[in-house]
């Protein structure tokens, strides 16, 4: 019995011992982990190292370009060249852009018009302007093979058959896309159908609101850094149509955002600081069928949103465009995250004014109807799986670009299913040109409601599989294809991305 007791005593004082080492311990793995954790929250982007970034001018906002009517056509100039921005106190910020300084006009079109675009390149080195999202000619779609030399104007023509939405134009030279968005070559186009009877917000810079929203890192000699990170560089400044954390000042009624994630990298989880209700009326290719109410919206790289705010009733109020970004999910393993990942951070903050004479007064009850592709009218499927590892390029079914090769070669007129799978542990939007698309099932279930509309890229999350549905029409081009990649700038860059001809 003695012995026993002891037995038990001597267990009792081991205990209490290991419990003391296991408290110690604890705390010496919660002081390591948080170490690791702050080593590991690191996605190989360097910081900012500008003391004195200017944020908070009012918010710019593209001028807009009508074009000039010639022969029953509209005529628009588009020059690309360097420039100069102030962005950290006393320095200067030297840049890319179309016209200006920063980005680039917003292209004003109206369905069935004829344009006419003329590009001229001065930048000093060769690049190319894609029209993302348009449905045109694959010989004018401004991909890799339509490349601008220094010094040269390249002239696209097409007829716009799209619907009521927002679209963009960017550079898009192989291996060089990354580079020359990142540092200021972007710019919006909006398509009206002259046709449409919708009550709206409609005035541009008033009501009608561009939001171009980019994240860079300046050094301190005010330069953009462009680190060219593997898997996607991501800055921790936000820029509003070329503005650091701006304000907008919105008149105290029904607003129309028209939001383009024009980063490289970063994907955004929106939404306001009193976290308002909105309504998501647009996708990347059309409107709705009717509005979406929400509280947060994700927006990938190259994707478009348009949602309608209500700041009726809220003159000399103030709220936040902030990224929830801590709030996604599975966005990036720890290996590829950063601090900014981790947390909720502004884009903008709005400062609500009076309002304007006659905004409108309710939400439209339905805005579009949608052609609804069924499974059934596809020709075929087509699979595409995207692979990346730590090193070498990125792939599509194995394969990364060569402008030589011809991927996928496509029946004009055929509806196909294309089911892609995402095999890596990093979100992968992934982008079709010249046409839209609608999403079938996201990993077997159809897509929310306010991704139920025409785009023309979608986000595939680590091991998932979506499959969308496309018509393809209009243009056949045996020899000159259009592209499909992925939208993180990086990655089609690495070889992400492949072509199709329609055929
Ligand atoms: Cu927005 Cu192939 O591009
Ligand atoms: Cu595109
Ligand atoms: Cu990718």
């Amino acid at each position: 019995m003695l012995k026993k007791n002891r037995m038990t005593e001597r267990f009792h004082m081991s205990r209490r011992t290991f419990l003391k080492v296991l408290a110690v311990g604890a705390v010496v793995l919660m002081g390591g982990g948080y170490l690791l954790r702050d080593r590991f929250l690191n996605d190989g982007n360097p910081s900012s190292t500008a003391t004195d970034v200017i944020r908070g001018q009012r918010l710019p906002i593209p001028d807009l370009l009508t074009g000039t009517e010639m022969d029953g056509k509209r005529v628009y100039d588009l020059i690309m060249q360097p420039g100069s921005m102030t962005y950290v106190s006393g320095k200067q910020t030297a840049t890319f852009a179309y016209n200006g300084n920063i980005l680039g006009p917003t292209l004003l079109m109206h369905k069935g018009d004829e344009v006419v675009i003329n590009v001229t390149n001065q930048l000093g080195e060769p690049t190319t302007t894609h029209w993302h999202g348009i449905h045109l000619p694959a010989i004018m779609d401004g991909g890799p093979h339509q490349r601008i030399e220094n010094g040269d104007t390249w002239q696209a023509q097409y007829t716009i058959m799209n619907e009521e939405a927002t679209f963009w134009y960017h550079p898009h030279l192989e291996g060089k896309t990354a580079e020359h968005v990142y540092h200021g070559l972007a710019g919006l186009f909006i398509v009206k159908d002259p046709q449409s009877e919708l009550d709206l917000p409609d005035q541009y810079g008033t009501d009608d609101i561009p939001l171009i929203i980019q994240d860079k890192i300046f050094d301190a000699d005010g330069s953009f850094n462009y680190p060219g990170t593997r898997f996607g560089v991501k800055g921790d400044q936000f820029l509003v149509n070329g503005a650091v954390t701006p304000v907008f000042d919105a008149p105290a009624q029904f607003v129309r955002f028209r939001l383009l994630n024009g980063s490289n990298a970063r994907i955004y989880n929106f939404g306001f600081s009193d976290d308002r209700q909105f309504h998501q009326i647009g996708t990347d290719g059309g409107l709705l069928e009717r509005p979406v109410p929400l509280t947060r919206l994700r927006l990938s790289t190259g994707e478009r949103a348009e949602i309608l705010v209500d700041f009726s009733g809220e003159e000399n109020s103030q709220v936040r465009l902030v990224s929830f970004s801590s709030e996604l999910d599975n966005i990036n393993p720890i290996w590829n995250s950063n601090a900014l990942d981790d947390s909720a951070f502004d884009i903008m903050t709005i400062d609500v004014k009076a309002a304007t004479a006659n905004p409108i007064t309710a939400l439209p009850a339905s805005l579009a109807s949608i052609n609804r592709l069924q499974e059934g009218q596809a020709a075929r499927t087509r699979p595409f799986v995207l692979e990346m590892g730590f090193s070498g390029p990125m792939t599509i079914n194995g394969q990364s670009m060569d402008m030589n090769r011809i991927d996928q070669t496509i029946k004009l007129n055929d509806t196909e299913i294309w089911e892609v799978t995402n095999n890596s542990d990093l979100p992968h939007p992934f982008h079709v040109h010249d046409i839209q698309f609608l999403i079938l099932t996201r990993d077997g279930s159809p897509p929310a409601e306010n991704e139920a509309g025409w785009k023309d890229t979608v986000l595939v999350m680590p091991r998932e599989t979506v499959r969308i549905i496309i018509h393809f029409s209009d243009f056949a081009d045996p020899v000159k294809p259009y592209m499909f990649h992925c939208h993180i700038l990086e990655h089609e860059d690495a070889g992400m991305m492949g072509q199709f001809v329609v055929v």
